[in-house]
């Protein structure tokens, strides 16, 4: 991925794309790499990311099923929030992942995630305190999918009671939607996964 359209790219040690199974039913979406995942070119590597493999264990999920990804791909300097327009042109790389992989269920992590999302499906975004563990359905990218909106792990870290909330979302909610989609008459995948691995490095070569 060698993507040069927007300033972040001149910040970043390496771009972090996504990673997970492409025949998977469920997407993480959080807000930008960090520190750790701009050396490493993986997503939620620190200390987020030992929250959130955590958090996915309550859902009844383990990190190796689900694809985890970010609003924009490459880390903003300093870790700051990105920008609009860092967002825009990001978005077409996030908006090809779900048009390969399909997810039932995405879980909007921060209010970055949330807007973007939600806005996509045709929602409007609010603020976190009023969202957070509720579930929206829509279509983007020709999916019909449900989001799931929730606090940033990052967020949760120092702050006891966002902890508490994103574990009850999480352990309750998130655990539900999951149980739902894997429920027999849910229906089964389409497709092979090697294909759709083959598509989306074609696309981040460009
Ligand atoms: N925070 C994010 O939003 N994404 C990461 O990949 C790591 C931390």
């Amino acid at each position: 991925m060698n993507c040069t359209k927007c300033r972040l790219h001149r910040y970043r040690t390496n771009p972090v794309p996504g990673e997970g199974p492409l025949d998977t039913d469920v997407m993480v979406v959080g807000e930008a790499p960090g520190r750790n995942e701009d050396l490493q070119g993986r997503p939620f590597v620190g200390a987020a990311g030992q929250l959130l493999n955590k958090l996915l264990l309550d859902a009844g999920l383990r990190r190796e099923e689900v694809y985890i990804t970010n609003i924009v791909k490459c880390r903003p300097p300093g870790n700051r929030d990105p920008k609009d327009d860092e967002i825009s042109a990001c978005l077409p790389y996030l908006l090809r992942q779900i048009e390969l992989i399909k997810p039932k269920l995405i879980i909007a992590l921060g209010r970055h995630a949330a807007r973007v999302l939600l806005e996509q499906a045709g929602h409007k975004w609010h603020s976190m305190s009023k969202q957070h563990g509720h579930v929206y359905d829509g279509v983007i990218s020709g999916v019909r999918l449900r989001i799931v909106v929730t606090y940033h792990p990052a967020a949760a870290l120092y702050r006891p009671q966002i902890r508490e909330a994103l574990e009850k979302d999480f352990a309750e909610v998130i655990r539900r939607e999951v149980e739902r989609i894997r429920r027999p008459s849910s229906g089964e995948k389409r497709g092979s996964s090697q294909a759709r691995q083959t598509s989306l490095l074609d696309f981040f070569k460009k």
